[in-house]
């Protein structure tokens, strides 16, 4: 069994990593954010004090452990240090224990311009966090982005803008008429130099020696760029596969590999929801749950569970096991739906995922029912000691996406999980 577990969201962003980092770095050494940058919110609770991390990784909360942001990882200076400052009420940060990638790409000014306008002027917006995230991975694909390793070298840094200003005149115009902003954004580099460093060799290192590391994904596996619901997506593999590659080292390695999925389903954001429940169902598990997104505030699009999605996700992660979250959430629905199969107006009956986000749009959900349970669910302990009917909801989950649920969600706390 390879020392290397990877969690990844597996639906569309905030299952619950956060807290189940949190959880799981207790029995790791390193955590690794793998993709994504501050377009995250993975919220856990330190002694009973709500934090949402954006860019640190999940597992900084366990003493001892060493943190990293690996290359897919696309990052935001100034937030970066601010959310570095604020977790100093909590933990200690330093070089050693905190390890930043010079692979890395860098968000700046200009690409959260970007993004900003491209969402306002465009007919099909996505929906964006408007945190540059699109244009920032799209300039390093074109060999035109900052890296980190570059962004806290002065001579380098100041290279790169004199190459974008002789590039493109829009830059130009940007960057002149902006001077304050860059002046700003210049001023996290020295504060984050000591931490950078070749991330990747040491990871694989420690890999190497068979320490173990908890890989921790980003958004959700319905947003990955080349498996999701294109274009409604974010832009970086938020898939197993990312994890791969955003460190370099061997799939050979992999031990266990998770997927979160809330007991229902959400969405932030524009795309496709099959599911999606506008009706009071819809209303409760938005409130009971606290369904507004932890970085921009927007209410999240709630639904009921989608199994054509959950086995696609599957099939292309391979989990090990789902982490069925959020349970408690339904307490006190009288009725509970799965989604099994879609109908296609012209195509029929479909099982399995559509590629075409059209076709998605056009599908009406084929359910299951289930009977809901009154009484409030255990914080913690054994699954068996679940309602009968929420007992036998874990099981349909089991039993319809082929994979076993390896813990099911209780609560917001590090203790609210049954095994
Ligand atoms: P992430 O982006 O995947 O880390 O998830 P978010 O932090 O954006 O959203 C998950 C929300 O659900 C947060 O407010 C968590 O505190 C909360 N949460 C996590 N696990 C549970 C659970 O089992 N039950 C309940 N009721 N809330 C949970
Ligand atoms: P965590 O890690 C939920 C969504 C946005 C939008 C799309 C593209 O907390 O689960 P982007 O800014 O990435 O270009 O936006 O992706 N999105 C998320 N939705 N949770 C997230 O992160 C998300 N990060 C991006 O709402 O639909
Ligand atoms: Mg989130």
């Amino acid at each position: 069994m390879g020392n290397v577990d990877i969690l990844v969201g597996a639906q569309w962003g905030d299952e619950g990593k956060g807290k189940w980092i949190d959880i799981l770095a207790a029995d790791s050494e390193v955590v690794v954010r793998f993709q994504g940058g501050n377009n995250a919110g993975h919220t856990l609770y330190r002694n009973g004090e709500k934090v949402v991390l954006h860019q640190i990784p999940s597992g900084i909360f366990q003493d001892q452990q060493i943190c990293a942001l690996s290359a897919g990882v696309v990052l935001n200076p100034t937030e970066l240090v601010a959310e570095m400052d604020k977790l100093t009420a909590f933990c200690q940060l330093d070089p050693a224990t905190l390890w930043l990638s010079e692979k890395a790409h860098v968000i700046t000014p200009w690409h959260i311009y970007q993004d900003t306008l491209r969402e306002q002027r465009s007919k099909r917006p996505i929906g964006t966090t408007k945190r540059g995230i699109g244009p920032t991975y799209a300039e390093k694909a074109s060999r035109l982005g900052l890296r980190l390793g570059d962004y806290v070298n002065e001579h380098k840094f100041s290279q790169w803008i004199d190459l974008r200003i002789d590039q493109s005149d829009e830059f130009k115009t940007f960057y002149e008429e902006n001077r304050d902003l860059w002046h700003q954004f210049s001023q996290a580099a020295p504060r984050l130099q000591p931490f950078v460093c070749d991330a990747e060799r040491a990871l694989r290192q420690l890999i190497k020696k068979g320490k173990k590391v908890l890989l921790e994904g980003a958004q959700g596996a319905l947003l990955d760029l080349d498996h999701g619901t294109y274009p409604y997506v974010t832009s970086s593999s938020t898939s197993v596969g990312g994890a791969y590659a955003s460190l370099g080292f061997s799939p050979r390695s992999v031990g266990q590999i998770y997927g979160v999925a809330k007991a229902y389903l959400t969405r932030v954001g524009e795309g496709p929801f099959p599911t999606e429940l506008s009706c009071e169902v819809g209303r409760f598990l938005a409130e009971k749950g606290n369904e507004k997104g932890a970085t921009t505030g927007r209410p999240r699009r709630c639904g009921w569970l989608d199994m054509v999605a959950m086995r696609y996700v599957q099939e292309v992660n391979g989990f090990d096991g789902f982490i069925l979250n959020k349970l408690d959430v339904m307490t006190g629905l009288k009725e509970i739906k799965i989604c099994v199969a879609y109908e296609h107006p012209k195509l029929g009956r479909i099982d399995d995922f559509p590629s075409d986000h059209e076709v998605l749009a056009a599908c009406q959900p084929i359910y299951e029912s289930f009977s809901g349970w009154e009484t409030d669910i255990p914080k913690s302990g054994s699954r068996q000691d679940l309602p009968e009917e929420a007992l036998a909801y874990v099981e349909a989950v089991e039993r319809l996406c082929g994979t076993r649920v390896c813990y099911v969600g209780t609560g917001v706390h590090r203790s609210d999980y049954l095994s």
